[in-house]
């Protein structure tokens, strides 16, 4: 494991001081009413967020990374319904806002990126006039710099000639430039946080590393806290100061991109982390598949809901969901074995597949 420091060893200073965090996720849980029954997409997820941070969020398919980005902005599906927790941005529960607050709120505060831009850019609306209107709003410009920024932040994320491109409809730009078009917009108004939700999945290995460079720059210049959905652990420790591991809705690791990757805890993690090549000096890419399948969301029972799929379950891992905890300064980790490894399991198990519960009846 020391390895993969080594290999994919940040190169990032510590992250930024915090002055209060940005924002507070409490007990945040989301839920879909299908036919087969109700799919508990988001579980209790709890992190916060200093101003400035970047973290990161990686789980396989389905671990609801997604549903999670969105809906800390109230964004959910039809058919989905966000059943309990707190969102609080600079102060303020943004689950309690009105539509009209949170409009405000989205196109300012918080941008968010997609990774499918043709629902998000106005088909019907040049470039300019979609990136123009909201820079005079929220900040204040004239059209004329709204217009020059508009056309320098085209330009940072690569699109070739940014002076006619500014002048184009959605539809006569590619789906990549389109893609970048969204990331222009979204950092244009200077927000507080930004999510993207693997926004350079679709892009190009070479565009890719120019718009996470993009994007660092930009948080770094005017203080951003970001949140980055993705499957490239290259770039979590390229770009991120935090890395949340998310399984069946839950977070189940969390910690400094560093450490998190040295010593990882959770079993789901150190799977996740077996993607890694060997080959010194390459970066890692996409997570790795580990064997078995996710659970389903709809008859999760009371346990660990990785058990199933784990080599180091014990008993206990089956009867009881474990939370997350501390087990390093600032690294958590909901599983009943790491946390007794740390000696910060809250209660005593003894290791091993064959855990007799009756020995921690009437503890804790
Ligand atoms: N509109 C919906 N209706 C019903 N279930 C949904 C809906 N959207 C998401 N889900 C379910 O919620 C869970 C989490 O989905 P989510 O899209 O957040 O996963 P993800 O981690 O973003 O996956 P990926 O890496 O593939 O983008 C999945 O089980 C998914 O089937
Ligand atoms: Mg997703």
């Amino acid at each position: 494991m020391v390895m993969m420091r080594n290999r994919v060893g940040s190169v990032l200073e510590e992250p930024p001081t915090a002055t209060g965090d940005l924002l507070e996720v409490d007990g945040l849980t989301v839920s879909f009413h299908t036919r087969e029954g109700v799919v508990r997409a988001v579980s209790d997820v709890s992190f916060s967020l200093a101003r400035g941070e970047r973290l990161a969020i990686v789980g396989e398919s389905g671990s609801g990374k997604s549903v999670m980005s969105m809906s800390l902005m109230q964004m959910v599906a039809r058919g989905g319904t966000i059943d309990g927790g707190q969102v609080v941005l600079n102060g303020r529960n943004v689950l309690g806002l009105s539509n009209e607050k949170l409009r405000s709120v989205r196109g300012g505060e918080v941008a968010m990126v997609f990774q499918d831009p043709t629902t998000s850019l106005n088909p019907v609306m040049r470039v300019r006039d979609q990136m123009i209107r909201p820079m005079r709003q929220h900040l204040g410009l004239s059209s004329g710099a709204a217009r020059e920024r508009a056309i320098s932040l085209l330009a940072g994320t690569g699109i070739p000639d940014p002076e006619r491109n500014v002048d184009a409809y959605p539809h006569q730009l590619s789906g990549g430039m389109r893609q970048r078009v969204m990331i222009a917009m979204a950092i244009s108004c200077k927000p507080s946080l930004l999510i993207a939700d693997e926004p350079t999945t679709a892009l190009d290995v070479t565009i890719q590393a120019q718009i996470v460079a993009l994007l660092k720059r930009i948080s770094d210049e005017q203080g951003s806290s970001v949140i980055f959905v993705t499957h490239d652990m290259g770039l979590v420790a390229r770009f991120a100061h935090r890395v949340a591991v998310m399984y069946a809705g839950r977070i189940v690791e969390i910690g400094g991109v560093d450490e998190l990757f040295a010593n990882p805890q959770h079993p789901y993690t150190k799977g996740l982390l077996g993607s890694i090549p060997s080959i010194e000096g390459e970066l890692p890419e996409r997570l790795t598949q580990i064997p078995g399948l996710p659970p389903n969301l709809v008859t999760l029972g009371a346990g660990c809901p990785f058990a199933a799929r784990c080599t180091e379950a014990v008993e206990l891992s089956t009867e009881e969901r474990p939370l997350l905890k501390e087990v390093q300064p600032g690294h958590s980790v909901a599983c009943w074995v790491a946390q007794a490894d740390a000696g910060a399991a809250s209660t005593p198990i003894r290791l091993g597949r064959t855990i007799d519960l009756s020995e921690t009846a009437g503890v804790g």
